[in-house]
């Protein structure tokens, strides 16, 4: 980590008023933490940029466990990536719906498929990875 250094922004006024009402909705401190974030934000869309970059996820799955074979399946292929696959979290959602949160870390190629893999499976109501970093390249 480097010290930190102090820089000027040249803004348009609407623009900033824009940034600083969004910086209000999302409870920021300062301007400062909000600029932060969204650096944060981009360097770890890039690091998703890159198939053979080291990253970290979740992917969460919502499906009707009464889906003959559907369980089955998923076990089998979540089986076949004990690699990439760090944890997972089952919740009864109600009767019939299950959500399944998978906790992913791997290259970004591996993440993907394995993603990719699960979410198409047939009788899957929704699948959805959220794209995150192992946080070893950020500050
Ligand atoms: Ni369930």
């Amino acid at each position: 980590m480097g010290g930190t250094i102090r820089f000027g922004i040249s803004l348009d006024s609407e623009l900033l008023e824009k940034f600083d009402r969004l910086c209000e909705e999302r409870n920021y401190p300062t301007r400062s933490e909000a600029i932060r974030d969204l650096i944060r934000n981009e360097l770890v869309q890039r690091e998703w940029q890159d198939q053979n970059q080291e990253v970290a996820g979740t992917l969460t799955l919502v499906y009707d466990h009464h889906q003959s074979d559907l369980a089955q399946k998923m076990i089998e292929i979540q089986h076949s990536a004990l690699d990439v696959i760090i944890s997972t979290l089952h919740v009864h959602i109600d009767h019939k719906n299950c959500m399944e949160v998978l906790v992913l870390k791997g290259a970004v190629k591996d993440v993907n498929d394995i993603s990719q893999r699960l979410t198409s499976t047939r009788g899957i109501k929704h699948g959805k990875l959220s794209l995150s970093t192992t946080g070893k390249d950020l500050i």
